[in-house]
């Protein structure tokens, strides 16, 4: 039996309390739907800054009423102290009941390095000053173990592949320099405080609820979008630039594991997160393209190369062994199992 599957029935038998920032966002809405199938008490918090009331919306029909119950939400911003505290400790209406937070899943922050580069003081103030409220609520509230969304981002120009946690550049983007800095901050909570937690670098992670629209979409949800809407797909280059994509299975697996580690050697650590392969952005189109026709989609688009993008990194390849022997950390979808897996999510909902 894997680590994993051990770890889902013992919390299935002895459920704990949760706090998932960032609840209504892609990741988050997936780590609260994994949670709440498994029979736990999960409090979010969201501002719907890029998160969507859809995404909950769309988890509460996928979960029994009973385990939908089990969700409290907060609508609130990680700048306020106050809402981060709040969150620590959810009351209901009434007062009489009060949920301390167990395990704390910081995912919200602003995501993007196009978006950082275009507003750098505005991902600085949410993913710098609301990562420390974030911090300092969960280490005063005393809850067992906070586990936040790192970044890829953070091996920054560094040429090595593949990517080994303690080998790392210069960032090249205002986002890149707010992950670091979420590390930073992680890791002197540990030593000033002895506030232990574990940072998860996602390497481009996929799957349903990833937000298609916009300037700062995730390339797999919007190359699918404009497929699926016979618009132009466009590659940032000469499509040779390569991602380690990781379905969010494989994510929400790492946060679970993470969350309840406890051997002192795993915890005030950074792991990589994603499968350990590489696939160029022309293949990707190529894999995009074959899963859509597999669904009756004929898509005529070629696509169109065009200048490389500022701050982005050329290559990305994850050494995850780190994770497999800290966490017993065990992908369990490579890139095409995830494209198979949420393909149909994307032709129910980017057609339009
Ligand atoms: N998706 C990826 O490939 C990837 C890669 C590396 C790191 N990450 C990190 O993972 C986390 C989740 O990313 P995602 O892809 O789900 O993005 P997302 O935009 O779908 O989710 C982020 C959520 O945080 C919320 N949020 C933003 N600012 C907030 C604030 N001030 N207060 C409260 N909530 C706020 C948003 O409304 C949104 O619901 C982020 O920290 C992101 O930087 C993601």
């Amino acid at each position: 039996m894997s680590t994993y599957t051990s770890l889902q029935a013992r919390l299935a038998a002895e459920p704990r309390t949760w706090l998932v920032t960032g609840v209504a966002g892609f990741i988050g809405s997936n780590l609260l739907e994994t949670l709440l199938k498994l029979g736990q008490r999960v409090v979010g918090l969201d501002n719907f800054a890029t998160g969507h009331r859809r995404n909950l919306d769309e988890v509460r029909s996928l979960v029994a009423p009973a385990q939908w119950a089990n969700f409290h939400f907060i609508e609130g911003d990680i700048r306020s102290l106050e809402d981060c505290r709040r969150a620590m400790r959810w009351s209901g209406a009434g007062a009489d009941e009060t949920l301390a937070v167990d395990h704390v899943l910081h995912q919200a922050a602003l995501g993007s390095v196009p978006r950082s580069l275009a507003d750098p003081l505005t991902s600085n103030e949410v993913n710098i000053s609301g990562f420390l409220n974030m911090l300092v609520a969960a280490r005063d509230a005393g809850v067992k173990s906070f586990t936040y969304a790192a970044s890829s981002s953070t091996y920054g120009d560094h040429p090595a592949l593949p990517k080994v946690e303690d080998t790392i550049g210069r960032p090249l983007s205002p986002y890149a320099v707010t992950k670091y800095v979420n590390e930073l901050y992680a890791d002197v909570f540990a030593r000033s405080y002895g506030f232990a937690s574990i940072g998860l670098r996602y390497f481009n992670v996929f799957g349903p609820r990833q937000d298609p629209e916009g300037a700062y979409a995730a390339v797999i949800p919007k190359w699918s979008a404009a497929l699926l809407r016979g618009e132009t797909v466009f590659i940032n280059g000469d499509g040779e630039t390569s991602r380690d994509f990781c379905f969010i299975d494989n994510a929400v697996q790492a946060n679970l594991l993470a969350a309840t580690a406890e051997a002192p050697e795993a915890r005030n650590q950074v792991y990589n997160v994603a499968v350990g392969d590489r696939t160029t952005l022309d293949a990707l189109f190529g894999l995009l393209r074959d899963a859509l026709q597999s669904h009756g989609v004929s898509p005529e688009a070629r696509p169109t190369h065009r200048d490389f993008r500022t701050g982005d990194v050329r290559h990305s390849q994850a050494d995850i062994a780190k994770a497999q022997r800290l966490l017993g950390y065990a992908p369990t979808h490579r890139i095409g199992d995830g494209i198979a897996q949420a393909m149909p999510w994307y032709v129910r909902n980017l057609q339009r």
